[in-house]
């Protein structure tokens, strides 16, 4: 049997998507109720970070030891990789010593050759391109929060980047809207528009984006690896802020989103993450219990 791995949400079906996240809703509980559960006694995750990280890295690391294994946390800067090792190579090697390996990396490229090469299950942390694991979180939080996902609308507001982009898969994926604000020239790639024009429409304004929308999710306006863009896109994205005045134009019962880390006075105002529209201590926990469900599903297939 081919070795599945995670790449981008359209690695699984929509069934095995909706499985994954009914299984993080259960282990989560299992947590709460104090259940050991240690299936992955013996086992080994190997991280690749090339980019920081306070969620991803504790999350699948954490995760790991709850289900009894352990996690190996790799950087360019103390490994081969970093001293121009192969990618191919590196694959191979490191996937002969661990069982599931993570990799944050800038090119969805590496992460894609990375896996050609791999004898196990690799799963994205991040790309330039792709926020899997975040979606899986953010969904499941809507889903506790709201019940099913197929009908809804869903406005994504600022960049047109990798959380973007795994949002516009997700609604093709589960059945939602996606309503896209961005500023001129930050919009998502045209042709993953165009492929996607069924579940994801562009608009002008974060205003157009968020009318009478169920889920406003919003993210940094800098992405890690565009440091030298920080000012111009400040001044870019300034009417792309998501407050609690732009959340009062969705729908009564809206959910507020942020993958975090979070920048107050930039793409949410101070007073945002008190709103109690705002879920995003629940979807940074739900990282844990999503990637548990993630690593167990491709351990298990
Ligand atoms: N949301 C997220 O991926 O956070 P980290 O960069 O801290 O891992
Ligand atoms: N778009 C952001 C997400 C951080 C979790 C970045 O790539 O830096």
């Amino acid at each position: 049997m081919a070795v599945r791995h995670f790449l981008t949400l359209l690695d699984f079906t929509p069934q095995e998507l909706l499985a994954v996240l009914a299984r993080a809703i259960e282990l989560k509980k299992m947590r709460v109720d104090g259940v050991i559960y240690e299936p992955f006694r013996g086992k080994v995750l190997g991280m690749i970070f090339e980019k920081s990280s306070t969620r991803t890295r504790v999350s699948f690391e954490a995760g790991m030891a709850q289900f009894g294994g352990s996690a190996i946390f790799l950087s360019p800067r103390d490994t081969q990789l970093g001293r121009g090792e192969p990618i191919e190579d590196s694959a191979r090697v490191i996937s002969r010593m661990v069982d599931i390996v993570m990799i944050r990396t800038f090119a969805h490229d590496t992460i894609e050759r990375f896996a050609a090469y791999s004898r196990v299950p690799v799963i994205n942390g991040l790309t330039d391109d792709h926020h899997p694991c975040q979606i899986l979180a953010d969904l499941q939080t809507f889903i506790e929060h709201r019940g099913q996902l197929q009908g809804k609308t869903f406005a994504w507001v600022g960049d047109g980047n990798n959380m973007c982009n795994s949002y516009i898969h997700a609604a093709h994926q589960l059945g939602f809207q996606l309503r896209i604000a961005c500023p001129y020239g930050f919009e998502p790639d045209p042709t993953l528009l165009e492929e996607y024009k069924h579940c994801a429409t562009l608009v002008k304004t974060a205003e157009d984006a968020v009318a009478g929308a169920h889920l406003i999710a919003t993210d940094v306006w800098t992405s890690m690896g565009q440091e030298a863009e920080q000012s111009i896109r400040k001044r870019r994205f300034s009417t792309y802020q998501v407050n609690p005045r732009l959340m009062d134009l969705a729908a009564p019962d809206a959910l507020f989103m942020h993958c975090l880390p979070a920048h107050r006075g930039e793409e949410i105002s101070e007073d945002m993450l008190d709103d109690p529209r705002a879920v995003v201590w629940d979807e940074a926990e739900n990282r844990l219990h999503a990637q548990k469900a993630l690593m167990e599903f491709l351990l298990s297939h």
